[in-house]
């Protein structure tokens, strides 16, 4: 990735703390950005290529609606510390770095709101389905909500799509010890998200659990805010119990939340579930990483409060 010719971006993966799934049906959602980065150099080319092999579009939605306007040759490398279909937001952070680099290149500006869009519709295109929770959060870094009504003198975008609307916020980012446990099992987003709506579709019940994952996010809210580590422990622990209902966990995330319990305040699935990752609150991580790896996971004690998306020289 040297060179001047290139234009280079990087964009943070991100965990969420309350509220997936049920974010995408105008729920809330708290979701902190974390340092492992994506990044990104593309630069004009002959033919279209990432990492040195020809592009073949329909394995990459992300690449082909982002470059659609582009009528010239790319060539792309990437570099990224996010595990790809593991509830981080890899594709996002794609996304967003993605669009910034490419908007570099044509010298043409883009506002994080510009950006979060075009990333929100490359996700779109790619999974059909889905909030721009993931494309905020990799845009804005730090810490951010979504649909939180009392977070509203902080407000960054607003977000429409149908009848849906979410309104994206800067939170404060709390002084708390996240442990991420990687089950190593890809996951797409897409599936898992159109499974829950089928549910949602056929049962006033997931309707119920939905309400249930907004309540206790508010309440997380409540509980950030003043600190307490021990309610938003229970209470990820609580929206862990929930998805399950929804049937988004799976045994290996069973497995990873439930040996991290002894040492944390609580523990949950975290982004679309169905493997991926799962994250701990604690003031232990040293334990968890091995009560994590001894389930055969891989632990990351994660950094929190870091940039979004940006460009590198
Ligand atoms: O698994 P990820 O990182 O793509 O997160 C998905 C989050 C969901 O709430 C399940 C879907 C969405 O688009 O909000």
């Amino acid at each position: 990735m040297s060179g001047s010719d290139w234009y280079r971006a990087s964009a943070p993966g991100k965990f969420v703390i309350l509220g997936e799934h049920a974010v995408v049906y105008g729920k809330p959602a708290i979701v902190l950005a974390v340092d492992l980065r994506m990044t990104i150099a593309v630069r004009g080319s002959r033919f279209n290529t990432i990492n040195g092999e020809r592009i073949d579009f329909r394995r990459q939605p992300h690449l082909r609606y982002l470059t659609r306007n582009v009528t010239s040759g790319l060539e792309f490398e990437t570099k990224s510390q996010i595990p790809v279909g593991s509830g981080l937001g890899s594709s996002a952070a794609l996304s967003a770095a993605l669009a910034l680099a490419l908007s570099e290149k044509e010298n043409r500006h883009m506002t994080e709101n510009d950006l979060v869009e075009e990333a929100y519709e490359a996700e779109l295109y790619a999974q059909g389905i889905g909030s721009p929770m993931d494309a905020s959060a990799c845009v804005h870094g730090g810490g951010i909500a979504v649909n939180l009504p009392e977070a509203s003198d902080r407000h960054l975008w607003t977000v429409t799509r149908g009848e849906r609307t979410w309104s994206v916020s800067d939170v404060d980012v709390p002084d708390m010890t996240f442990v991420i446990g990687n089950t190593g099992i890809k996951a797409p987003t897409g599936p898992l998200v159109s499974k829950v709506k089928r549910f949602l579709d056929r049962s006033s019940f997931a309707v119920d659990i939905v309400d249930d994952i907004e309540q206790v996010t508010l309440q997380g809210n409540d509980a950030i805010a003043r600190g307490d580590v021990e309610q938003l422990g229970r209470l990820m622990t609580e929206d862990h119990k929930l998805l399950s209902i929804l049937g988004v966990s799976s045994n290996e995330l069973n497995k990873l939340v439930n040996a991290s319990m002894p040492y944390s305040y609580g523990a949950k699935l975290t982004g679309a579930g169905g493997g991926g990752c799962m994250v701990a609150l604690t003031d232990q991580p040293e334990k968890v990483c091995e009560a994590i790896r001894s389930r055969g996971g891989t632990p990351y004690v994660v950094r929190t409060g870091v940039p979004g998306a940006m460009l590198h020289p």
